[in-house]
């Protein structure tokens, strides 16, 4: 039985990792207009599977204003980064059922996730909203205030880096709850040592892109620098003991380590 679920597994596993590639060498090509409206970015399988289309028509349950603030999105330079609804709303399930309060977000671009985060929290609830650029940030608050939770984002344009210090120099380090990892790749090693600084144990630091559109199958001596970051990343957690993981094939794979 296991070996039978193991070899559908494989070939659902190469399927998705084909279609992946194409997937990600169309969406190279085509026209922003000609991405998928619902979930762009879900490229494992994405519009060529109808299995994923079905999970997607019976699960996605999408905040009026976070629609609004993704179709606003489409029409930005490089929309392409904005996160994946059905990875927001797993996220945003996952830090309600942690009790989470305390969140960081690095990478905001429009806040789709900032504003998925901060309608999962409580009242009192934070995210701290690390990017380097206010423009497109700027772009995503009316929706955020729309959504009444504006209050609950503390934007910090800067190098996210830097920001992680301050956080950990503030004495805030055990504090958070949750951490979502959607910036530089080169810097991604980096986030994670000083997420699992400011997380407190049962905390999560979500890291997005792990899969990388299909480049962590290739070659490794022809990785580029941020499949390189990426690739060694995966590895080093895999071994990590100071967290339990489950690597998703959500989007554009999403690993998830939970502090021990
Ligand atoms: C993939 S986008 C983030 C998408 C976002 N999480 C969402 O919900 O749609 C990556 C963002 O990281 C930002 N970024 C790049 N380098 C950074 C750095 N050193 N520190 C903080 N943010 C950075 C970029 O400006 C960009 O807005
Ligand atoms: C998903 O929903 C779209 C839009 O309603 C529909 O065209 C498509 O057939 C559905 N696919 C599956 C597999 O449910
Ligand atoms: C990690 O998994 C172990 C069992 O393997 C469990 O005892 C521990 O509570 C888990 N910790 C977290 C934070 O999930």
């Amino acid at each position: 039985m296991d070996g039978v679920l193991n070899a559908k597994s494989l070939v659902l596993a190469g399927v998705a990792t084909g279609a992946a590639v194409l997937g990600y060498l169309a969406g190279r090509r085509a026209g922003r207009s000609e991405l998928l409206p619902q979930s762009f970015k879900s490229d494992f399988g994405g519009k060529g599977s109808p299995l994923v289309q079905y999970a997607l028509n019976h699960s996605l349950r999408e905040h009026p204003c976070l629609t609004k603030l993704r179709q606003m999105t489409l029409k930005v330079p490089r929309c392409r980064m904005i996160a994946a609804p059905e990875e927001c709303q797993l996220l945003a399930n996952i830090a309600r059922a942690i009790g989470a309060r305390k969140a960081i977000e690095i990478g905001v671009f429009t806040g789709y996730n900032s504003l998925a985060m901060a309608l999962a929290l409580p009242q009192d609830g934070k995210v701290i909203a690390c990017d380097v650029e206010d423009t497109n940030v700027n772009l995503g608050r009316p929706f955020w205030k729309e959504a009444g939770v504006d209050h609950k984002i503390d934007v910090r344009i800067q190098p996210a880096d830097k920001t992680l210090d301050d956080l950990i120099d503030a004495g805030e380090a055990g504090t958070y709850d949750f951490v979502f990892i959607d910036a530089d790749k080169s810097s991604y090693d980096t986030y994670y040592e000083k997420s699992l600084v400011l997380l407190r144990p049962g905390g999560l630091i979500a890291v997005d892109n792990v899969l990388f559109g299909g480049k962590v199958l290739q070659a490794e001596k022809t990785w580029d620098a941020n499949t390189a970051a990426i690739a060694r990343l995966n590895k080093k957690i895999h071994k990590d003991p100071r967290v339990n993981i489950s690597m998703l094939t959500v989007a554009d794979g999403v690993t998830l380590a939970f502090k021990c």
